[in-house]
């Protein structure tokens, strides 16, 4: 037999460029059939939650809104950014929004504006995307808000009630620019959520409980997403929660991360140890420190005093976490070479 490694060799080479034809191909297509499946709609039915017209509950929204639930955080406009940081109502006409790695969403006017507010939807589909995270187009809504699927009723109730109380102004309407990777995430592996525990459907009194502290800090707070380490791309939740870790990105100092504390009550690594309840209540009420820092401090400082009680107690009550997350203004370097447990 008379051996011929050049025939060998194309024959090998054929097969590959076969198999490189083939990938490419099964790729294009799952390209193809992403950019066509992440318009998928989900069939989540309407809440029952309608707004009411009682003042007090019409002033509780208000407050859970500009307050705790900060939601005027991401749908009121940049210029109104200032009066945010000192703790003023401002118009929730809708935000620039949220950019992420897999596209950027407006946070839209939440006035009952009809053009571009929240006038054209029902009370039913406003409450479902804050249950379920299903928008007016039965898609998912991005940035997952999932914490406040587990809001008390009468607190949804409120939110509605005082969205819906507002006078109707233009503002910016919903918009999204989904990358590729977005479709294909939305394509296959996001789906609503819901809430986590039965809904909790009786009046929940504020009080300085740490029972009521951990409703604020778990749901209309969502105080755990940030000050919990994640993975960032899936969200996922890879330590002990409360126990500080995230980095976020400082616009105004480039190079640099802001890394939220630990905040269980460990003595040697967590910042809340530091404080008695009265000077706690008083670095809440006192707002930002960095201008730039992705924390809603602008709508917290504007908790009532039995709120941040509340919340104090809460943490106080969590068990300590030994985790060491270094200062909380660090360099992106110095962060990514920190090895932390
Ligand atoms: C972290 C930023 C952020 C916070 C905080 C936030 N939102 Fe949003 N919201 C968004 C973005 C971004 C969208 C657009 C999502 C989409 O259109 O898919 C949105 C969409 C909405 C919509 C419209 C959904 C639709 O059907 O188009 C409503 C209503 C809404 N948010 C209400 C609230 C309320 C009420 C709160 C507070 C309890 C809140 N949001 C807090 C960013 C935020
Ligand atoms: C969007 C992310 C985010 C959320 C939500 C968030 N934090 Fe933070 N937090 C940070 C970051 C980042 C820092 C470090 C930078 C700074 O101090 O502003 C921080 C710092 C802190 C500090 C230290 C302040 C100091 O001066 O030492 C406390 C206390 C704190 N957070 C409490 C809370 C509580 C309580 C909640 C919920 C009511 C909460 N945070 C929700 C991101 C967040």
């Amino acid at each position: 037999m008379i051996l011929r490694p050049k025939l060998w060799l194309k024959r090998i080479g054929l097969a590959l460029a076969a198999l490189a034809g083939i990938l490419l191909l099964v790729g294009a297509a799952f390209t193809l059939y992403s950019l066509k499946a992440y318009q998928k709609t989900w069939d989540v039915p309407l809440p029952a939650t309608r707004a009411v017209h009682d003042s007090a509950v019409i002033a509780r929204g208000e407050y859970l809104v500009h307050g705790p639930a900060h939601c005027a955080d991401c749908h009121a406009p940049d210029g109104a950014k200032q009066k945010m940081f000192r703790g003023e109502i401002v118009p929730l006409t809708g935000g620039t929004g949220e950019i992420t790695f897999l596209g950027d969403w407006t946070a839209p006017n939440l006035t009952p504006d009809s053009a571009t507010g929240l006038g054209a939807l029902s009370d039913g589909e406003i409450a479902r995307v804050i249950r379920t995270g299903v928008n007016r187009e039965g898609r998912i809504a991005l940035p997952f808000k999932d914490t406040y699927a587990d809001m008390a009723e009468e607190d949804l109730v409120a939110i509605l009630s005082y969205l819906r109380s507002l006078k109707p102004e233009p503002g910016v309407a919903p918009r999204k620019r989904i990358n590729l990777l977005g479709k294909v995430t939305l394509a296959y592996f996001l789906t609503p959520y819901g809430p986590k525990h039965p809904p909790i459907r009786q009046q929940f009194r504020p009080d300085t409980t740490a029972a009521y502290g951990g409703y604020i800090a778990n749901v209309i707070g969502r105080c755990e997403s940030c000050h919990t380490p994640r993975n960032l791309k899936t969200g996922e939740f890879l330590g002990a929660p409360f126990s500080g870790g995230m980095p976020f990105k400082a616009h105004a100092r480039p190079g640099m991360v802001y890394v939220t504390p630990n905040l269980t009550p460990d003595s040697t690594t967590g910042v809340m140890t530091l404080w008695s309840e009265e000077a706690f209540v008083q670095v809440m009420k006192r707002g930002a420190v960095f201008a730039d820092s992705p924390m809603p401090w602008g709508s917290y400082r504007r908790m009532t005093e039995t709120d941040l009680r509340a919340l104090y107690r809460y943490l106080h009550s969590l068990a300590p976490v030994r985790r060491d997350n270094g200062p909380m203004v660090q360099t992106a370097k110095a962060f990514a070479g920190r090895a932390n447990p």
